[in-house]
């Protein structure tokens, strides 16, 4: 694995915005301090705002130091600072790009940087298809003297339709080898630690199977409500945001045939074989199988419809329908505003079949499970049943813990430095494919579906009744329905 990345010139668009600010220039100074960045590197912001590159270059000083949380080592962000410039336009605009190509030449020429363009498209997603038409109509996606990659951000399209067009868009311009759709959950450490500690220890994959697994429980739970994010979140809903791209990452991560190789084909062929093994719900399947809710004052939240009914939780139980899973029911819960910032998957083993302890019956024995803890508090943990010291023969579940904090001390990282770290090198592993784009719509599809023709079934301009989505409390786990889906069928969430 290169230590460096290939020289080039990353090209931001939205460079204003939000993300560019808090994720991707931290990204980039938090690489240059770790050495990862190449030798020969540039970056150009591009924008709506007519601002002069060196109003941007302070601005941007400003806010990464306030991302950092500490003062910048002046040295390091002199040199990005150098090499950081900015273009401004309107993103439909033919002369942004005739603009954006000057700029290119006149940067690769200054710092001999070859002509390696990496875009990222951190603009709304409705412009996504405008920059990708606008680069491929300007000669800009040619990979003729050097190579050309686009990131495009989530959400990739809205349903599977929009997906597939939105693709169509990207793919008359850009080859699929060029296109890098990103989820920063997969660049998160503990993420990716999932396939180290399937495949990289002997003990666990023999177990990792139907005949000793009882369920798995996947959390994505945060304390936040959705800010100022109304907009695009009333439109969205948790299935769309969460379920349907960083949920459905973790459960082919933990549900996957060990890969052939860790090739970027190879990983991924595995993973998307998960999401096809999703049987999709039936029409009538879907209340039984899914949850929503939506927090109390969402509707009173900037941006979002007074009356809507747009999921803040969802709850969900799925099936993969494979030899090794078939059986083994997979909980999945993901909400805003509830009890605390939480994000683990918990691999519930079966209970032991006999109970040798004198008076203690096979129900009381707590069953194994093992944790991976994305976030916060990052780290594994098993828990076993021990016995208590003493004459009486008593048990108690202990565990054995693992800390990524306590074990590597390492300085906390945005996700975003793996990501444009491997679009730098060409290393397309943790992207998404877009047949695993489409996988993921196909198992969400029925339920969208069922939920469109609840609301299109009511009488004219009459919402959905409010119970339709149970409103939860902040700070609870979200609806008591969500309890409901794993004690019917005799478990429990944990925690
Ligand atoms: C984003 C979602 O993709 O992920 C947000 O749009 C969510 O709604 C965020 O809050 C969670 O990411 P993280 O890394 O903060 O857990």
């Amino acid at each position: 694995m290169p230590n460096r990345a290939d020289d080039c010139i990353l090209v931001i668009f939205g460079a204003s915005g939000d993300l560019t600010r808090r994720k991707l220039l931290p990204a980039i100074y938090n690489l240059a301090e770790a050495g990862h960045l190449p030798e020969r590197f540039a970056i150009v912001g591009v924008a709506r705002p007519r601002i002069h590159f060196d109003a941007y270059r302070g601005q941007m000083r400003e806010r990464v130091a306030n991302a950092e949380g500490e003062p910048l080592d002046l040295d390091k962000w002199r040199r990005i600072e150098e090499r950081l410039q900015y273009v401004s336009g309107e993103f439909h605009d033919e002369r942004l790009y005739e603009g954006l190509a000057a700029t290119l030449q006149e940067l690769g020429s200054r710092h001999s940087i070859p002509p390696n363009y990496l875009f990222y498209l951190a603009v709304p997603p409705d412009l996504f298809a405008t920059v990708a038409d606008r680069l491929a109509a300007s000669g800009l996606a040619k990979e003729h003297d050097g190579w050309r990659r686009v990131i495009v951000e989530k959400p990739f399209g809205y349903d599977l339709e929009s997906a597939r067009s939105l693709n169509a868009r990207l793919i008359a311009g850009f080859r699929e080898s060029q296109i890098y759709r990103i989820d920063h959950y997969l660049g998160k450490e503990t993420v990716q630690n999932i396939l180290a500690f399937r495949f990289a220890n002997g003990i666990f994959e023999p177990i990792w199977n139907r005949r000793y697994v009882d369920h798995v429980q996947m959390t994505v739970a945060e304390n936040e409500g959705i800010g100022s994010r109304g907009a695009y979140y009333d439109k969205a809903g948790a299935l769309r945001d969460i379920v349907q791209n960083h949920m459905f990452q973790l459960l082919t991560l933990v549900a996957m045939e060990p890969p052939i190789s860790f090739g970027s084909e190879a990983v991924r062929d595995e993973k998307v074989k998960v999401l096809h093994a999703v049987p999709p719900l039936a029409d009538d399947a879907v209340a039984h199988n899914v949850v929503r809710g939506q927090y109390e004052g969402y509707r009173r939240e900037p941006n979002v419809d007074p009356e809507s009914r747009t999921e803040t939780f969802v709850g969900m139980r799925l099936q993969v329908d494979n030899w090794r899973w078939a059986g083994v029911p997979f909980y999945l819960r993901t909400g805003k505003k509830l009890a605390r910032r939480d994000t683990h998957v918990a691999v519930h083993f079966k209970r032991a079949p006999f109970m040798l302890f004198r008076d203690t019956p096979v129900e009381c024995l707590n069953p194994n499970v093992l944790e991976l803890r994305i976030q916060p508090d990052e780290g594994i943990s098993l828990s076993f049943d021990a016995k208590v010291p003493g004459p009486l023969e008593r048990l108690e579940t202990v565990t054995m813990d693992f800390s990524y904090a306590k074990h590597f001390r390492q300085e906390a990282s945005t996700g975003y430095e793996t990501l444009l770290f491997d679009a730098m090198t060409g290393d397309q592993t943790l992207f998404h494919r877009m047949d695993m784009v489409e996988a993921g719509w196909e198992v969400i599809a029925p339920i969208l579906r069922r939920w469109a023709h609840d609301t299109k079934g009511r009488p004219e301009g009459r919402p959905l009744p409010r119970e339709a989505v149970p409103e939860y409390g902040a700070g609870t786990m979200g609806p008591p329905e969500a309890d409901l889906l794993v004690e019917r069928d005799g478990r429990q969430w944990r925690g």
